[in-house]
């Protein structure tokens, strides 16, 4: 069946309702590789590749054929390698990027090319100096062309969220009757808001013509630091596709963090009503993988996936983390594949978590001895910024950690 189809009788591939899934796009290996410092060698892409395919993602965005020979055989080498997911390549609207981007998929089991042009009028005017006519009518004739090598095309319309919204549901519309099946309106300089990102999606939803035909799609970059908020909300308002990177690499200041819309999909089901097919449990693994491709370490508070996620160092909430996990963690690490929470021994930390973790360490001792020991901890931790279990060995048989 294809997209379109699957869009307009309300199931998806395996049965389930395509109205309360929200397919996951990935394009860490194209947006996401495009930054400064993040690119990949063919190698490195067709690795996180097949993680991304493991981790279940629905489209995986390989990269732009066109832009180099490399990425061509990127490109195609992974398009060989996937099994189920759909294999995504970048073209403009020319026919030599369409042709190139389509002998790039040939060998895909499931393949999608993604056109793109600007319709904003400040990308009309500075960037293409084209009409808007020239620009409606470039889409068009390129979407047929497209349509002519792959079932599944994906049009988006670069600078959406600063483009009339009269003239893209008028795009959108055209789009739709010369065969694209996923529309994305991109907010391509991370300008919008969330209020504006639900205005637009339920104009467009409302004002396209054959709009059920068609699944909508959010692709946010993080230029104010509300991608994730504007795909959601995005999503709140009918998108059923988001375009997210891991751990938000992209251009600028980033896309989407895949691993954040996810879990926030997940741990605010009943809010959202909408599931992914998404094995959560490999998010951390798969952020990790990224990390050592490309050399880029994560900041330690980064949500879901960063060191500090799950860790503890304040007394106040590792004593309630003892009693109840909830009373600090909304998410439990296993979920997102990390082994286990850690409540970080350190200046803000408490006589409980002290008294745990050197149990833990197979030492006792008495409310007398727990005194002066804790006395004796509190002053190496204003020392040392971490106190790790060799520190902790030291302190119960009364040596000095650092002699
Ligand atoms: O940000 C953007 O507009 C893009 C398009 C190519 C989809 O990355
Ligand atoms: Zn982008």
């Amino acid at each position: 069946m294809t997209p379109q189809a699957a869009a307009s009788n309300g199931t998806d591939e395996g049965g389930e309702s395509a109205e309360d899934r929200v397919r996951i796009f990935d394009t860490t290996l194209r947006d996401g590789e495009q930054a400064p410092g993040f690119s990949m060698d063919r190698r490195a892409k067709l690795c996180m590749a097949q993680a991304l395919e493991a981790l279940g993602v629905d489209i995986l965005e390989a990269g732009f054929p066109q832009a180099s020979p490399d990425d061509f055989a990127a490109v195609d080498d992974i398009a060989r390698a996937l099994r189920s997911t759909t294999v995504c390549a970048l073209a403009r609207c020319q026919s030599g990027d369409i042709d190139t981007a389509a002998r790039a998929l040939q060998h895909a089991r499931r393949s999608r090319i993604h056109l793109f042009l600007s319709t904003s009028p400040l990308h009309r005017e500075h960037k293409l100096g084209m009409s808007k006519n020239q620009v409606l009518e470039t889409a068009i004739a390129s979407i047929e062309h497209a349509r002519k090598h792959c079932d599944d095309v994906e049009f988006s319309a670069e600078d959406a969220l600063r483009t009339e919204p009269e003239f893209l549901a008028d795009i959108f519309s055209a789009a739709i009757a010369a065969g694209a099946s996923t529309l994305n309106a991109p907010d391509t300089v991370g300008y919008t808001t969330p209020a504006e990102m639900v205005e637009l999606f339920a104009y467009l939803r409302s004002h396209v013509r054959d709009a059920h035909k068609a699944v909508f799609s959010a692709h946010c970059h993080d230029d104010l630091g509300m991608a994730v908020a504007n795909s959601l909300a995005a999503v709140s308002a009918g998108a059923r596709q988001v375009e997210c990177t891991i751990n938000g690499i992209g251009e600028r200041a980033g896309n989407a963090a895949l691993e954040e819309i996810v879990m926030a999909l997940k741990v605010r089901a009943p809010h959202f009503g909408l599931h992914t097919r998404i094995d959560t449990r490999k998010l951390y693994p798969t952020s990790r993988l990224l990390t050592q491709v490309t050399g880029q370490a994560l900041p330690r508070n980064k949500a879901v996936v960063g060191e500090n996620a799950f860790a503890h160092e304040s007394g106040i909430h590792q004593h309630g983390m003892l009693k109840h996990r909830g009373t600090y963690e909304i998410m439990r690490p296993q979920d997102v594949g990390i082994a286990e929470t850690t409540l970080v021994l350190g200046k803000h930390s408490g006589r409980h978590a002290l008294r745990q973790r050197l149990e833990a360490l197979g030492h006792r001792f008495d409310d007398n001895a727990m005194d002066s020991l804790f006395k004796r901890f509190k002053i190496l931790a204003d020392r040392k910024r971490e106190i790790r279990d060799e520190d902790l060995e030291a302190l119960a048989l009364g040596q000095d950690p650092d002699a």
